[in-house]
């Protein structure tokens, strides 16, 4: 039996989220917990015929916490897409007053609930929202770095799509064949393309102003979804079919599918030091960032290893570059995530 939890089911990514799990074939139940409209998404997708059983959880009142609890209750992965997204002219890091309480909460009845569930952060800002959840889960004594992960997807799916149309190759065969590491906000994020030597043999025909370019869209494809927008939010349609495509990793690893090093890895925004070889990583390659983005290998519903982009990678001179602007932003998001939570009752 695989239970799966989305926290903030009901909004832009939840909505679109929940219906491609519905579809997995591997999800027994489908908990969807919101604070508004939990049980109408639930009863919309319920009518659906495939195998999960859906249920919605809303709360009655702010002081109602049985929705929280019977939706998280044997939980195998749990999704949070909660809280409030961009505007134009926001950054990710104006989301951080509302959105830092959201997680600390949710992640509090995680913690509290399903301790051994695999946990996926969604919610913005991702550099800073991970940290938090695994303050909480310290605090409560039940973190297990192998099973917290920051959702990075969408950096790799955008960095898929847009290497796809400058080097003309259909974007699917990219994928596993360029990487997206660091974190999850402007130039935190940084591609990787010569991950591959075919990939890296057609990469190195574009022009260095098209690499600029390529560097800056998937860097700056929020803000691109944002403006277009136009004050109705942020990327969502493409950010549920990210999201479904990490949670469907887990899931596969989870089902027994990916026990091997040969399976495409994601990348996720991980808890380092907490990992096998992490610690030396981060001293060695990342001035000492205890989270940085880099792809994992899934076993059982967790990270069995990962793939040093130092050790495994070709990584270029600029590409390194871009990872020491990117260690910068990402040292205030941790520390404001970690200080937020060691600060709070
Ligand atoms: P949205 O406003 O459409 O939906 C958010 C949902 O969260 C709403 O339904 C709301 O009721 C719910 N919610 C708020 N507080 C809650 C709580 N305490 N418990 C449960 N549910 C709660 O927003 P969206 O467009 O779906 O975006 C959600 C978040 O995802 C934003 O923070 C956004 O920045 C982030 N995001 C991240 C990525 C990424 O790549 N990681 C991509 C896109 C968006
Ligand atoms: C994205 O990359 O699209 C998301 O993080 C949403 C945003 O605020 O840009």
């Amino acid at each position: 039996m695989v239970k799966v939890t989305v926290c903030g089911a009901a909004g832009g990514i939840g909505q679109p989220l929940s219906l491609l799990l519905k579809l997995n074939q591997n999800v027994d139940e489908l908990a969807l917990f919101d604070i508004v409209n939990a049980n109408g998404v639930a009863a919309d997708l319920s009518h659906i015929c495939s195998p999960a059983k859906v249920t919605g959880h809303q709360p009655a009142n702010k002081e109602d916490k049985l929705a929280i609890t019977s939706a998280l209750t044997n939980s195998d992965l749990v999704i949070i897409p909660a809280g409030v997204p961009r505007k134009p002219g926001m950054t990710r890091a104006d989301l951080f007053n509302i959105n830092a309480s959201i997680i600390r909460d949710l992640i509090a009845n995680v913690g509290k609930t399903c301790p051994n569930a695999a946990i996926l952060i969604i919610s913005n800002p991702v550099n800073a929202t991970v940290p938090i959840a695994a303050e909480v889960l310290k605090k409560l004594g039940v973190f297990n770095p192998k099973k917290l992960f920051g959702v990075t997807t969408l950096d790799s799916v955008r960095a898929e799509t847009f290497l796809g149309e400058l080097i003309n190759e259909p974007p699917k065969s990219l994928k596993g064949k360029i990487s997206v590491i660091g974190g999850h906000s402007g130039d935190t994020i940084v591609p990787l393309i010569n991950v591959n030597s075919t990939i890296s043999a057609k990469s190195s025909k574009i022009t260095p102003a098209q690499y600029k370019e390529f560097v800056h869209r998937v860097q700056f494809g929020g803000d691109e979804v944002v403006k277009a927008k136009n004050g109705a939010g942020s990327a969502t349609l493409s950010m549920a079919y990210a999201g479904y495509r990490f949670a469907e990793s887990v899931l596969d690893s989870v089902a027994g599918g990916q026990t091997n090093t040969s399976v495409v890895p994601e990348t996720s925004y991980v808890y380092l030091p907490g990992l096998p070889n992490g610690e030396e990583l981060s001293k060695k390659s990342l001035n000492g960032a205890t989270y940085f983005s880099v792809p994992v290998i899934l076993e059982k519903g967790e990270i069995k290893s990962f793939i040093n982009p130092f050790d495994s990678l070709t990584i270029t001179e600029n590409e390194k570059q871009l990872v020491s602007v990117a260690l910068n932003g990402l040292d205030k998001s941790i520390a404001q995530g970690t200080n937020f939570v060691k600060g709070s009752k």
